[in-house]
């Protein structure tokens, strides 16, 4: 685990020691903060959060003790480690049990400082991804009742909606597209739900047919030309398929899908135009896995976004749900122990390959 650039606190009312550890800890890119009492401790620590507090329990304003309790209430995931004099272990092992990750004693062993560290932050960044798995399966259990409460209101917008637009004059522009508008905000809100319901629902293991990639292919190449009418007159599709590929063991509907988001996805990505290449063949190094690559010169994917894409919502489209790759990894990774990449740079487009 890198340290670079993580928001270390120095809490400690002895001047030569801060400075001391200050200086080590920036030789190895921490960044580092100070308070010299607790009361400065929890003030900046409010203003700017710190992933890791090196705590003295002794401190001239108020006990170490209370400092800790005061920080994990700011941001429980801030690991503490607590610093001791001599014989103050004691102490020490109770604050563990208040939630402190570690302890040291002075003099302090660099070495045992910077793994002990180390481990404190391994600790902090594995409890914030448990929480991020954890809300997953209670989102799937929670999205369908969710998904209850939001369509019946918009049911009943709907019918109301269509109330008043047969009886007011629509002749009244401004009416007529306020109408509209409410419609087509209706009609959105109806389909995010439904990519949400999509998403959540459990797989459908009946229906495991042999599937002709090609076939599939074609099929989404249509339902595409329908779905994005205005794009395809402006896109150029080039297919490299080889032929008499072997048939893929899966549901038809979810490999559909699979790719209708992943081409949907160019195409939304060359508004004013561009190609988009599709090729399948076995993979050199194999006499049954087939792999299939979109690629397009559309506008590709910021750096600091690629580790993003395949997360539940990430989107970068005003009108987007995020969830077309979420979608994609869940089928072809979790259901078919398949692999799905992406590879792509900024303004010239990208790849992604299954
Ligand atoms: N071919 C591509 N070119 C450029 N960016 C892409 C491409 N494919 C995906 N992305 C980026 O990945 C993000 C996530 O894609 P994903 O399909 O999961 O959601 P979305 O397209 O934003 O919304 P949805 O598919 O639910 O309508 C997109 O918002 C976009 O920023
Ligand atoms: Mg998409």
């Amino acid at each position: 685990m890198g340290t670079l650039g993580r928001k270390i606190m120095v809490v400690d009312d002895n001047q030569d020691f801060v400075d001391f550890i200050r200086k080590i800890l920036e030789s190895k890119d921490f960044r580092v903060s100070v308070a010299l009492d607790g009361k400065t401790a929890i003030e900046k620590a409010l203003f700017d959060i710190p992933e890791l507090v090196l705590l003295d329990l002794k401190l001239p304003d108020i006990p170490g003790e209370e400092v800790l309790k005061r920080i994990k209430e700011i941001d429980k995931d801030i690991a503490v480690i607590v610093i001791t004099g001599y014989g103050g272990e004691q102490v020490a092992v109770d604050m563990m049990r208040k939630g402190a990750v570690d302890f040291l004693s002075k003099p302090i062993d660099y070495e045992v400082l910077i793994s002990s560290m180390k481990n404190g932050l391994e600790i902090r960044d594995a409890q914030i991804e448990d929480r991020r798995f954890d809300r997953y399966p209670s989102l799937e259990r929670f999205f369908p009742f969710l998904a209850h409460e939001i369509r019946n209101p918009l049911h009943a917008i709907s019918g109301a909606l269509a109330i008043i637009q047969r009886r007011s004059d629509l002749k009244d522009e401004i009416l007529a597209q306020s109408i509209k508008i409410i419609n087509e905000e209706v009609r959105h809100l109806n389909e995010f739900v439904q990519e949400c319901l999509n998403f959540v629902r459990p797989p459908d293991a009946v229906r495991f047919i042999g599937v002709e990639i090609n076939e599939v292919i074609s099929v989404v190449m249509n339902v595409i030309l329908h779905m994005l009418e205005s794009e395809s007159k402006k896109i150029r599709v080039v297919t490299d398929i080889t032929p008499h590929l072997p048939l893929v063991y899966a549901n038809y509907e979810e490999l559909k899908q699979v790719f209708l988001n992943i081409v949907k996805n160019a195409y939304e990505a060359m508004p004013d135009g561009g190609e988009l290449t599709i090729k399948a063949c076995l993979r050199p190094d194999s006499q049954k896995d087939i792999e299939i690559t979109f690629i397009d010169n559309g506008t590709g994917i910021k750096k600091e976004n690629l580790n993003k894409l395949f997360n539940p919502f990430f989107t970068t489209k005003v009108r987007g749900t995020g969830l077309g790759l979420a979608v994609c990894r869940r089928i072809i990774v979790e259901r078919y122990h398949g692999k799905i990449h992406v590879e792509s740079i900024e303004n010239k487009g990208t790849t992604v390959k299954v």
